[in-house]
């Protein structure tokens, strides 16, 4: 029998998202999940290039908002890119004011950089190339802070609890085993996916977990085939892959040949600084026809190699110079536009249940996310999903929330449910990647099937307490499988390319943005 423990209201995951969530949640009292050993887990820590929002003189939320638009392959809905645009620069101006150490020039302006597609200098850095990691610690110094937030590290939250069309729980698997949190508010900032690949810039935990677990609620989920592939990571076959910031690109690098020329011109009039989806397919195609690609910093360095420790750290590590080595690079699976379906309030389709950060689709994105407007997402939809639940009625407490916890693969399946989570990377690697057609994307469906079978008859056992880490990589691993096939046919029903989502094989007919599946349930 799970512990049963009653608490207003739930947010899993605790990057910039969920902690900007758990903040507006504070005053009725919250529980933070958090399956990592801390709450310094998830993507938010890992962002480098920075925050865009309209701060500059020349700037404004319109244009910004127009960048965003622009950048989305004509699938982003204007008025939440207005949203995040306006409220986003109010929002940071606040969290400076409350003392965030954004990087200023040596007359204290602050220093906004330029990144691809964005018309004006928007991008607001702390620690240099450190953003996310800076934001994350600020935010997590208010939530400690701050009485009622309990944030609980090593809980994997396995599966919303949803009765009467309404959540009302969520079963969670930590130290002590199994617990029911009884709650009629859950928060979902999980984040994204990109762990589902083998070539991913995203830390190991980001296995879709709350995508897999809202599809098991019934909710929907949209815009799932829309994967952005950052263009480049530095080729050391590492995993997580090192990312080489685009903000070396603003402030001067270069892609090039093997012969050290520049290309990105004969793609994009933007060149360098084209949007994202753009110059991924640039230096995919290129290597897929056997020619390495590499990045000159030297031209970014030139102007202070202080903007960037963390891609000195990068090079240290492979033994790189940067300041005369060209670095080899490889784009890899970035960011996920699509999501959890939800408004303007992180409200999902079901009662009860929010979604927020780079786990939801609010249609901000579209097909292609602009260049830094992830950690302004987390920021400002967490801190609405977060206000809106605190406001929502919630039913009476439910007396009969099942207390059966599911069974768990038995200590001695365990190479075996790593080897899957293994070849499923390797799958969504090779076929739902930067090209995709039909005929990968059915074989990709098959063999996920497979693997969905063969994790499916694992021996396994139910107990009151399981090895952490083998619950852990079950939990993942049978999330990695949920995701991974709602994704690959959402793929397969868009027959044409839009943005990130490029089919080599699309019918020769006009181009409708629209088509494929707006949404998608577990059938
Ligand atoms: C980067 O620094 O290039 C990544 C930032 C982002 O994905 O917005």
């Amino acid at each position: 029998m799970p512990d049963l423990r009653d608490t207003p209201a739930v947010v899993v995951g605790s990057g910039v998202a969920g902690l900007s969530a758990a903040l507006a949640l504070a005053p009725m009292g919250v529980t933070v999940l958090t399956k990592t050993t801390g709450p310094a887990g998830g993507s938010s820590l890992h962002a480098q290039g920075g925050v865009a929002a309209a701060l500059g003189p020349d700037d404004t939320p319109a244009l910004h908002a127009a960048d965003t638009v622009a950048a989305g392959a004509g699938l982003v809905d204007p008025d939440m890119a207005h949203l995040l645009a306006a409220a986003g620069a109010e929002r940071i101006r606040a969290l400076i004011a409350d003392g965030f150490p954004a990087d200023r020039d040596a007359q204290g302006r602050l220093l906004l950089g330029r990144e691809a597609a964005h018309g004006r200098d928007r991008i607001l850095h702390a620690g240099g190339d450190a953003t996310g990691r800076a934001l994350h610690a600020f935010l997590l110094g208010i939530a400690v802070r701050t009485p009622g937030i309990t944030i609980v590290p090593d809980a994997v939250a396995v599966d919303l609890m949803v009765r009467g069309g309404h959540v009302r729980g969520v079963l969670t698997h930590g130290a002590d085993g199994w617990t029911v949190h009884r709650t009629p508010r859950v928060v979902l900032a999980t984040g994204g996916i990109g762990a589902l690949f083998a070539r991913t810039t995203n830390p190991p935990e980001v296995t879709g977990d709350g995508l897999a677990m809202a599809a098991r609620a019934g909710a929907r989920l949209a815009d799932l085939e829309f994967i952005q592939f950052h263009p480049t990571v530095l080729d050391a076959g590492d995993d997580p892959a090192p990312l080489l910031t685009e903000a070396l690109r603003g402030a001067g690098a270069r892609l090039v040949d093997a012969e050290g020329r520049v290309f990105m011109a004969e793609e994009h009039p933007q060149a360098d600084l084209a949007p994202r989806d753009v110059v991924a397919r640039a230096v995919h195609s290129r290597r897929a026809a056997g020619k390495a690609v590499f990045l000159d910093v030297r031209p970014a360095l030139a102007g202070g190699a202080g903007r960037f420790p963390t891609l000195l750290k990068t090079c240290a590590a492979a033994g790189l110079d940067p300041w005369s080595d060209l670095l080899p690079v490889v784009p890899a699976a970035h960011f996920h536009m699509g999501g959890i379906a939800a408004d303007a309030d992180g409200r999902s389709s079901v009662m009860g249940l929010w979604a927020c950060g780079e786990a939801a689709r609010t249609g901000v994105h579209g097909a292609n996310r602009l260049a830094s407007n992830s950690l302004l997402e987390g920021l400002v939809f967490g801190n609405r999903a977060g206000r809106d639940a605190a406001a929502a009625a919630a039913p009476t407490p439910d007396d009969g929330l099942p207390t059966d916890p599911p069974p768990v693969p038995v200590a001695a399946a365990a190479g075996r449910v790593t080897g899957i989570i293994a070849d499923l990377r390797r799958l969504m690697q090779d076929h739902v990647g930067i090209e995709r057609d039909a005929a990968g994307l059915a074989h990709a469906a098959d063999r996920i099937d497979a693997l969905t079978a063969a994790f499916a008859g694992l021996p396994a056992e139910r107990r009151r307490r399981h090895d952490p880490a083998i619950l852990r990589t079950w939990a993942e691993a049978g999330n990695r499988l949920t995701v991974a096939a709602l994704i690959v046919r959402a793929a397969a029903a868009r027959r044409r390319s839009s943005g990130a989502h490029r089919r080599t094989d699309e019918p020769p007919h006009p181009h409708h943005p629209d088509e494929g599946m707006p949404a998608c349930r577990i059938p």
